[in-house]
């Protein structure tokens, strides 16, 4: 509701309950790109929410110095080239199964697939031993999911109760067990390898693997299902398949018009007018990305990068997603696996997800037309 509310909002309104809202794409990357004044530390960030299950230290990591040299130090984590390595070594295997059984007259529920895929990322990240079969993709999967909806009900107020606190510190610590040791012995092409070679310390790189989980479970497999849904529904598919260099325009809409992360919220930190109004310190600003970006309109592979939304689906200043040529390398994967079979997909039926965090399907089963 608010997300379609705020299309009436535009710049920056002060709703009850809930604070200060744009769905101005401008106005919200002029608050991203303003870390003098806002921060996602204070009540209102998703910073704030995180200090509560992993401890104080999230203070010195996810804002300020300490961000600021993490970030530094991790510029390269994912480039377009190494997300491309990464996702054919994870799942391009997976990926040419689903090819051959869609050839092969079968149905795959993309949903599915795209769970079981972003599964085999997050244990390949986390460096998570598992039987290699793709039910315990779906359990890791469903188990990310669980630690982010226990944001599910903070957009009023990011203060978690003791219980949600306990059930998300349980998760965290099941899914990271082997990041410290990993850390310390895993080869360089893996991410936590990487990371020990590019200087993070440990907690610095525990901090990072909770947060590669949390922010890159639901939003990549969310992107992905409903991409291939999209793509069929306005029947692009078909001249995508005839013109394959249009693949990172199918994929840049997608992330568009889906903005699988809907909203950013951020704590004002210290006194700021912006456009025109009084924000104090202390308040909270949310930024509607969905409705800021779909302002723009519905998917068009001709509609070119957008100069006022640019890429506000990953965000923008010094939180920009850093899985973002991860999540897009995961996307065109899929897309690509698709349009090889060399004919349209039909989709059978589709199931949404109910209540969850980021909207998605719960079945997409397509065939080969
Ligand atoms: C379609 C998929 C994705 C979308 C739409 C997305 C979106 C976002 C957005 C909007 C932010 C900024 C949040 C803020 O400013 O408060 C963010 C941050 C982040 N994302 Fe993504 N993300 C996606 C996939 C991924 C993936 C696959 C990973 C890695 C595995 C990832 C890792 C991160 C990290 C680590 C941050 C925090 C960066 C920081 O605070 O410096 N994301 N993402």
């Amino acid at each position: 509701m608010l997300l379609t509310a705020g299309r009436l909002v535009r710049r920056l309104r002060r709703v009850p309950r809930i604070g200060w809202v744009t769905a101005d794409p401008l106005t919200a990357r002029r608050i991203l790109n303003d870390p003098e004044h806002f921060s996602l530390l204070g009540e209102g960030g998703v910073g704030h929410l995180w200090a509560q299950v992993l401890g104080d230290w999230v203070y010195e990591i996810f804002d300020g110095p300490g961000h600021h040299q993490l970030r530094a130090r991790t510029r390269d984590l994912f480039t377009d080239e190494s997300a491309r390595r990464l996702t054919d070594r994870v799942i391009g295997a997976r990926l040419a199964r689903a090819g051959a059984e869609l050839r092969g007259g079968g149905t795959v529920d993309v949903a599915d697939l795209a769970r079981v895929l972003v599964g085999r990322i997050v244990a390949d990240l986390l460096q998570l031993a598992v039987v290699d079969r793709d039910e315990s993709y779906r359990e890791i999967f469903a188990t990310g999911e669980e630690l982010a909806s226990l944001a599910l009900g903070t957009t009023a107020s990011t203060r978690l109760g003791p219980e949600t606190v306990a059930r998300a510190k349980a998760i965290v610590s099941r899914l990271t067990a082997n990041v410290a040791d990993s850390w310390r012995s895993a080869p360089a092409e893996t991410v936590l390898g990487r990371c020990r070679e590019l200087g993070l310390e440990r907690r610095q790189a525990e901090g990072l693997a909770t947060l590669l989980m949390v922010a890159g479970t639901e939003t990549a497999a969310s992107a992905m299902a409903r991409t291939v849904a999209i793509l069929h529904d306005t029947g692009a598919q078909h001249r995508l398949r005839g013109n394959p260099e249009l693949l990172p325009d199918a994929v840049r809409e997608g992330l568009r018009v889906t903005t699988p992360a809907p909203l950013i919220g951020r704590a004002v930190s210290a006194d700021v007018t912006v456009d025109g109004r009084w924000l104090r310190a202390g308040e909270r600003v949310l930024m509607l990305t969905y409705t800021a970006n779909n302002a723009a309109g519905g998917f068009d592979l001709d509609r070119g990068y957008q100069p006022d939304q640019r890429q506000l689906w990953f965000g923008a200043g010094r939180h920009l997603c850093l899985g973002a040529p991860l999540a897009r390398a995961e996307i065109s994967g899929l897309l690509r696996t698709l349009l090889e079979t060399g004919r349209p997909w039909r989709i059978e039926s589709r199931r949404y997800r109910r209540s969850v965090l980021i909207p998605s399907y719960a079945s997409l089963p397509v065939r080969l037309a």
